[in-house]
């Protein structure tokens, strides 16, 4: 046994590698081994000797057991210091660019679109993506069949009855029933929306819409004129004048286009206002009675007004921007330009 011992040692120390390791454990503890042979020799010796000889087994047993797993231990101790060696880090290295972006400016319209508005008292309010045929249409006075509906061409999910919204106004549906008829609303509700339309300069079938809402008693038209005013006043500077035009939707009555003077030419005529010396930033009007009854206001009491306004188009005229695929298509050196833009108003 003490030979068997000291050949292990010996060869230990020979080696260096796991693999020759798991040899030599093979060959000594391995089932056909050296020290399970010796194990095997018990039954031939006398009784009186085979307590004896049993222990100094198990003492074999044992003692090479420890011998492989301390090498073993020694090996990859070895292993590991190589490694670190080699991986050293060096500090002198020049470190690894990270290219930032910069924030969205459509979020930027329309946080400080926000800010102002909750100036004024109004809330933002959230409303579902995917939403119901009923709020999106139904509701808004433009039931199965409407022709207005051709113009938001629709993303149905489900049958006809669930759809990506086409405009935040279902957001008004919601809110109104939600006042029962009886508390006052000023809401302004941004959020994504969703059209079939062909994706180029001026579309996207995925576009931000801030829709707005107020519902009280004696509210007119005025009060929509001076609100557009402090808005347009807010985003594009004190010089900015306001117009209304008439116009159709079915949700509002009276329906108006809202014109900002262009702030490009200050009013003179260019390619951007298509020398009109205007521009259209949204759609607005006063909430129409019957809209304002299905969502449970009775119209002899309360009246009010509701508009749209496009994030997109928001951001790019404030922000001299003629392709609107630049706020989906994450070029950063397009966003890079982003800070640059606002730097310089
Ligand atoms: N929802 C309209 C659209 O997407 C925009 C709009 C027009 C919203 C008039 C309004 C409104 O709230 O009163 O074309």
């Amino acid at each position: 046994m003490e030979e068997i011992l000291n050949s292990l040692k010996e060869e230990l120390n020979s080696i260096t590698t796991i693999n020759s390791l798991n040899e030599i454990k093979a060959k000594y503890l391995g089932k056909k081994g050296l020290v399970t042979e010796m194990s095997m020799k018990i039954k031939d010796l006398p009784k009186e000797e085979r307590k004896d000889f049993g222990q100094n087994l198990n003492k074999l047993k044992n003692d090479s057991t420890n011998l492989i797993e301390e090498k073993k231990e020694e090996i990859e101790k070895e292993i590991l210091n190589k490694k670190l060696e080699n991986e050293s880090i060096d500090i002198n290295l020049p470190g690894t660019l990270v290219t930032i972006g910069a924030p969205s400016i459509v979020e930027k319209v329309v946080e400080d679109l926000e800010e102002l508005m909750m100036s004024m008292g109004y809330d933002v309010v959230d409303g579902p993506e995917l939403e119901l045929d009923k709020y999106n249409f139904e509701m808004l006075n433009l039931p199965k069949g409407h022709p207005a509906r051709d113009a938001q061409d629709t993303f149905y999910v489900k049958g006809d009855e669930l759809l990506l919204r086409t405009q935040t106004s279902p957001v008004q549906v919601r809110t109104m029933l939600e006042g029962k008829g009886e508390k006052p609303v000023r809401v302004i509700c941004p959020g994504k929306t969703y059209r079939r339309d062909d994706d180029d300069a001026t579309h996207s079938h995925q576009f931000m819409q801030i829709e707005g809402l107020l519902v009280d008693k004696n509210i007119s038209l005025s009060d929509l004129k001076g609100t557009f005013d402090v808005i347009a006043k807010h985003l594009f500077g004190e010089d900015c004048k306001t117009r209304f035009r008439p116009s159709y939707y079915p949700f509002t009555e009276p329906s108006v286009e809202m014109d900002i003077s262009c702030h490009h030419c200050k009013g003179e005529g260019c390619n951007i206002c298509k020398n009109t010396g205007y521009i259209t930033v949204s759609g607005a009007g006063m909430v129409h009675p019957k809209v304002l009854e299905v969502c449970g206001y009775d119209p002899k009491e309360w009246s009010g007004f509701a508009f749209g306004f496009g994030a997109e188009r928001l951001a790019m005229l404030k922000y001299n921007i003629d392709d609107l695929r630049v706020f989906y298509t994450n070029d950063l050196r397009e966003s890079k330009t982003f800070d640059r833009k606002e730097a310089s108003l």
